[in-house]
């Protein structure tokens, strides 16, 4: 029977990472303020890297109708695009912080915004390292975005 794996990098603290991605996900932990999450109170954050180094934050901004809420990832993604147009995000890092509990395990990024990111991987063919973290506990390292997504829908059948 077919398998599939994946193989990621857990470290057990943010100071194991190399120093680009310390800052990266400093930025993501910094930006965590601006989260506009009043119904949830589950704020996300994000830190993209550009090509180019630039560092572009973004965050999770909710709705009084609650499916029009943005999460964090995909509103990076259209920052850094206004930021950088046409430049590809190498690496994103991506934390949380709750209102009722200490998030002491990395958050995934939810179906729809690994869709998201998957596509910025193939209309750029370059991957983009993936870097989780929960409020405390260990940082979860993906070579790519795509790790996430196996099986995705890609627009190679349109
Ligand atoms: N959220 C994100 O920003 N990214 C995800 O990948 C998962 C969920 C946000 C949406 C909502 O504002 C809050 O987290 C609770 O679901």
């Amino acid at each position: 029977m077919p398998t599939h794996s994946i193989s990621y990098t857990a470290f057990n603290q943010p100071e194991e990472l190399g120093a680009q991605d310390q800052v990266l996900l400093a930025a993501a932990t910094a930006a965590l303020e601006h989260s506009y999450s009043p119904y949830s109170k589950f704020r996300v954050a994000a830190a993209a890297r550009l090509e180019d180094g630039t560092v572009v934050a973004g965050w999770n901004t909710e709705n009084a109708a609650y499916p029009m809420c943005v999460c964090a990832e995909p509103a990076t993604l259209a920052a850094a695009a206004s930021q950088r147009p046409g430049m590809p995000v190498v690496a994103m890092a991506i934390t949380v912080k709750s209102g009722s509990l200490t998030v002491d395990q990395p958050a995934s990024p939810c179906g729809s915004c690994r869709q998201q990111l998957a596509e910025h991987e193939g209309r750029f063919g370059r991957k983009m390292k993936l870097i989780l973290r929960g409020e405390t506990g260990p940082v979860y390292v993906f070579d790519s975005a795509g790790d996430l997504l196996p099986f995705g829908f890609s627009g190679e059948l349109l």
